[in-house]
């Protein structure tokens, strides 16, 4: 059995889970998966849900954004942040991405503010945490509350403290490739009761009897509601609720994060090291005070041109090397995005992301062992050094 899904106690929550029916409808795990994630991040309110994305979506309704409004993302990332704003009918504006670490600039989100803009979700892209205080400085003094996507940034730490502790929510993915995963689910942080409220009674149907920190649904409706009058929605909402094998498999994982998040950072430090023969690749920038939880190990390649990018990528996995990934398009060069009304606004607005994500390599750190790993890294060593680079 693969170890990242089965080397802690995920089979055994999965057999409580079937074994118990009667216990399976009260949701114990995702009772405590949230529990876990409020003592781990140290926040008031945990909300988990069937995906990251849903959690992005039940963030911006509970902040209320609305049909016109603006919301600022970045553009080097999925599509999913941009995805929910647009299906609610507001608009995405896109704000570049500093050179260096990938992520949004901030002095960028500050150029895009109107008074049309009801929210702003930065990408703590690859692992690596955005400046939060900066941005948190910004939600501040314009009244616009942060909507942290850390998908793919658990235990990222920022200045002594761990990412998704102080924005209005965090979202953390719990998707295939994370580094904590039950194939499909995420969790939504948040110290405010009133967002905690609307975004979980969203996400859960819209019944009303749904609190800031209660997951138990009304599949225990007690007998004094069993009458024809009793009226259950007070709110609307879509059904975004974690299903109980997937919270028990997240809580198993969510044991280990320590160690699930140090062997990436280790495997990313053999990665430092080997990038440091080879200057002319440039390691995505980690400022000082941030600690990285390497989802992915992000570089950017010479590469300028895209069959040059490709031909490094066959040379080397046509040599039995492991293959690497490329950066997903920029957001708003998507076909969808394409074809959409504001993309004359968006072309060509944020140049520094279309230079990175043309040239990006994201190499692999989710190897199951350091050894699976440096008998990988030793490969693209080879690879990096038997390249004719003076000939692409
Ligand atoms: C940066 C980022 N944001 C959002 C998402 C969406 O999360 P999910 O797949 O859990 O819906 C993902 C990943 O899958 C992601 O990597």
């Amino acid at each position: 059995m693969d170890p990242k899904w089965t080397d802690g106690n995920e089979l055994e929550y999965l057999r409580q889970v079937l074994e118990n029916s009667s216990e399976v409808r009260k949701n114990p795990f995702t009772d405590r998966l949230e529990k876990a994630f409020i003592e781990k991040y140290k926040v008031k309110y945990a909300i988990a849900m069937n995906s990251g994305a849903s959690g992005i979506h039940s963030a911006l309704v509970a902040c209320g954004v609305k049909p016109g409004d603006e919301v600022i993302t970045s553009p080097y990332s999925v599509l999913w942040d941009a995805g929910a704003v647009l299906i609610m009918g507001a608009k995405v504006v896109f704000a570049d991405v500093k050179y260096g670490t990938h992520n949004i600039d901030p002095a960028k989100v500050i150029e895009k503010i109107s008074e049309k803009t009801k929210a702003i979700i930065p990408v703590s892209y690859h692992g690596l945490p955005c400046d939060i205080d900066e941005l948190k400085e910004i939600g501040k003094k314009y009244s616009i509350p942060i909507i942290e996507d850390n998908a793919q940034t658990h235990l990222g730490e920022y200045k002594g403290r761990y990412v998704g502790t102080d924005a209005d929510f965090a979202m953390f993915s719990l998707e295939r490739t994370k580094h904590i995963s039950c194939h499909e689910g995420g969790v939504l942080l948040t110290n405010d009761e009133t967002l905690a409220t609307k975004a979980r009674k969203f996400g859960g149907g819209g019944f009303k009897n749904l609190t800031s920190d209660k997951s138990k649904l009304a599949a225990i409706i007690p007998s004094e509601f069993q009458s024809p009058d009793y009226k259950r929605h007070d709110s609307l909402g879509l059904n975004y609720r974690i299903s109980e094998f997937c919270a028990a498999v997240a809580l198993a994982q969510f044991e280990m994060v320590e160690k699930k998040v140090k062997l990436r950072r280790d495997i990313s430090k053999m990665y430092n090291e080997m990038f440091k023969h080879f200057e002319n690749f440039e390691p995505q920038e980690v400022p000082k005070d941030y600690i990285h939880s390497y989802f992915t190990y992000s570089v950017k390649s010479p590469f300028d041109k895209l069959e040059d990018w490709k031909s490094f990528y066959n040379f080397h996995v046509k040599r039995g090397g492991d293959d690497f990934y490329a950066m997903m398009s920029t957001v708003y060069e998507e076909d969808v995005m394409t074809k959409h009304k504001d993309y004359a606004e968006w072309k060509g607005s944020c140049p520094v992301t279309e230079k990175i994500q043309s040239k990006a390599i994201l190499f692999k750190t989710n190897y199951r062992s350091i050894n699976d790993a440096e008998k990988n890294i030793n490969k693209l060593k080879e690879s990096l050094e038997k390249y004719n680079f003076g000939h692409n």
